[in-house]
């Protein structure tokens, strides 16, 4: 599918009838206008394009949130899909050869000495809430350091660690012992705004709170990172961070949890985006998304000793490991090994943000731009000198979507155009990406 290319200006006539129809039947808290009021409705997708239910073919900058690595409906996850759904779906508490081979192949992806073991989910948030649940558990401790900014999911336990006000307004007291520190976030560091000070400010930070007996932190079982922050709005940890806060983790007894579930599976140019950094090994992998390219399924991924504290069957659910969810993932990884996606988001990031570089010299609304790979984005602001965020990122949005281009609003002030295009797109994607970019941010300074 060529993409983008529309037939009728956005939104058509049968997307607007949805639009009507869905609001009487979906409550406004759930999936469908996350992005957008006037949201897409999909009818049918490939690769890097979407085509909607009045024949508008959609650029797709988002891959279902970092879900499509290897694109919407690739024919090899397909096929894999299909002949597993025959099969068989379901076999909650009994053995599956499917599954088994996803785990074992998800282990001979992770470097390093220690023994490991899988604990399997059906979403990113049940993931990251069994590594808090099992750091717990394994050291006896209950407190857990988070970021800013941080996003790890919506359920209950996983909220409480989210950087996010808005998604936590109505439920001030949702776990205790939760603390949000800085993310190393270089272009807003309250610790200087060159790396080496914002990396170096931060870690002291931690630091101190660790140490200090009078810092009001209770004992501390773990520390959760996302390497590149995501929702955020695609904040890369300046490289040498994760080195040291494996040294303080190292030195106060407390367990390194990386959440990978967006930045995984060669999202950034990497398998997973912590080994750009050398002689880093988490305690415990959070994984999801792209583990499956596109069906259901998480991972916690932790040290075999971290595993043996927590009793059997104390982290499951009935969807966990599904096995057309695990027919998926085998398929999809297969994809991201054979077709080289690594390389090929790493080459392609490059591209992008030097495009988007070009952008920023001719639209000063444009106070940053930065990417790990294609993990992308570009940070609005009023004013370049005092980096006033400008909150335009929705809007923005939207003007793209009306010139059928699908992007991800986001950052810590919703003032950040963020990308996780699908690993497979070209230069001639970006290129499209960017000429209709530059005319949606000649109009962004009149956006509220
Ligand atoms: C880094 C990270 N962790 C966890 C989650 C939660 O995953 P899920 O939406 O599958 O529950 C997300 C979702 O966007 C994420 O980006």
């Amino acid at each position: 599918m060529d993409a983008p290319r529309l037939r009728v200006p956005h939104p058509g006539p049968r997307t607007r009838e949805y639009l009507e129809r869905v609001r009487k039947a979906e409550s406004a808290t759930g999936l469908t206008f996350g992005l957008s009021p006037e949201t897409l409705v999909m009818e049918r997708a490939s690769g890097a394009a979407i085509e909607d239910v009045d024949g508008n073919v959609f650029l797709d900058f988002t891959a279902g949130f970092g879900s499509l690595n290897a694109g919407h409906c690739h024919p090899r996850v397909v096929e894999a899909v299909q002949a597993q759904a025959a099969k068989g779906h379901q076999a909650m508490s009994l053995g599956a050869d499917v599954r088994l081979r996803l785990m074992e192949k998800v282990l001979s992806l992770i470097p390093g000495p220690a023994e490991k073991r899988i604990v399997l989910g059906a979403s990113g948030s049940e993931a990251a809430e069994a590594a808090i649940k099992m750091a717990r558990r394994a050291t006896g401790r209950q407190d857990v350091v988070a970021f800013e900014g941080a996003f790890h999911g919506r359920t209950q336990g996983a909220l409480a660690l989210m950087g996010r006000k808005g998604q936590r307004a109505g439920l001030p007291s949702i776990q205790t012992g939760i603390h949000h520190v800085p993310f190393p976030y270089s272009y807003r560091s309250p610790f200087g705004r060159d790396e080496a000070s914002c990396m170096e400010g931060t870690l002291r930070y931690i630091e101190e709170f660790l140490r200090n007996p009078a810092s009001g932190w209770g004992e501390v079982a773990a520390v959760i990172i996302e390497p590149v922050q995501g929702n955020g709005g695609m904040i890369p940890a300046p490289l040498g961070f994760l080195k040291g806060l494996r040294g303080i983790c190292d030195r106060h007894g407390v367990l390194l949890i990386i959440d990978e579930v967006m930045s995984g599976f060669c999202r950034t140019g990497k398998m997973f985006s912590y080994l750009h950094e050398e002689g880093v090994e988490p305690d415990i992998l959070v994984l999801g998304k792209s583990i499956s390219g596109g069906l259901p399924l998480s991972a916690c991924v932790a040290k075999k000793e971290i595993c043996e504290a927590s009793g059997a069957g104390t982290e499951s659910s009935t969807y966990a490991g599904n096995l057309v969810a695990c027919a998926s993932g085998l398929a999809s990884i297969q994809v991201y090994e054979e077709e080289e996606l690594a390389d090929r988001a790493a080459g392609m990031g490059d591209y992008f943000v030097r495009r988007l570089g070009e952008l920023a010299e001719r639209h000063a609304v444009v106070g940053e731009v930065r990417g790990r790979g294609l993990m992308v984005a570009a940070e609005l602001v009023s004013d370049r000198a005092s980096r006033e965020p400008l909150p335009a990122a929705k809007a923005a949005s939207a003007a793209a979507l009306e010139r059928g281009f699908l992007l991800y609003p986001g950052g810590h002030y919703a003032n950040v155009l963020a990308f996780l295009p699908p690993l497979i797109i070209d230069e001639g994607h970006v290129d499209k990406a960017v000429e209709i970019l530059d005319e949606v941010l000649l109009a962004v300074p009149r956006m509220k």
